[in-house]
């Protein structure tokens, strides 16, 4: 079973690597994906956050990472995709994500969203608490890929 892991992913944390890690050994490709979404004030451009996460997934057989512009239904339909994989966090998560998985069903129902639940350890991350830790000149090095750290760390250093 081919399955799409979408997100922003700016950047990625701990948690959507752990998320990743468990889609991976469900799926038979597993393809995640970094939406382009130009309304979204983001630190890292698609291509930044596709090298990041490609970098960080370098050696998992059956993991591709690519990005996508437009209806993520069309794009997971275009690859073949019969499932989606989101993560969940906590409760806060579900109403979002619930409409979310409703809304891409009522446009393809052969594509299922399945959830998994985060590994407690990362409940609290999420991309934008990273960022603002790093911005505030606090060290986010417990929650993001050591990567994603030297990538933050140099777009701080405006190189
Ligand atoms: O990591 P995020 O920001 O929670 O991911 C949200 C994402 C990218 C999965 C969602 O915004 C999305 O699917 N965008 C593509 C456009 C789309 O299909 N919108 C309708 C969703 S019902």
């Amino acid at each position: 079973m081919i399955a799409i892991y979408p997100g922003s992913f700016d950047p990625p944390t701990l948690g959507h690597i752990d998320i990743i890690h468990r889609a991976m050994g469900i799926a038979t490709t597993l393809i995640v994906a970094v939406a382009i979404n130009p309304a979204k004030s983001l630190m890292f451009s698609p291509d930044e956050r596709v090298e990041m996460l490609a970098a960080i997934c370098k050696g998992m057989p059956n993991v591709q990472v690519t990005q996508f512009s437009g209806l993520l239904v069309d794009f997971a339909r275009a690859q073949g995709a019969k499932a989606i994989i989101r993560g969940l966090r906590a409760v806060s998560d579900f109403e979002y994500e619930f409409q979310m998985a409703l809304a891409n069903r009522l446009m393809d129902d052969s594509i299922e969203t399945l959830f998994i639940s985060t590994n407690a350890q990362y409940s609290c991350l999420s991309s934008s608490l990273v960022k603002e830790i790093a911005k505030l000149g606090g060290d986010p090095s417990a929650m993001v890929h050591k990567i994603v750290l030297n990538k933050m760390l140099q777009k701080s250093a405006g190189l």
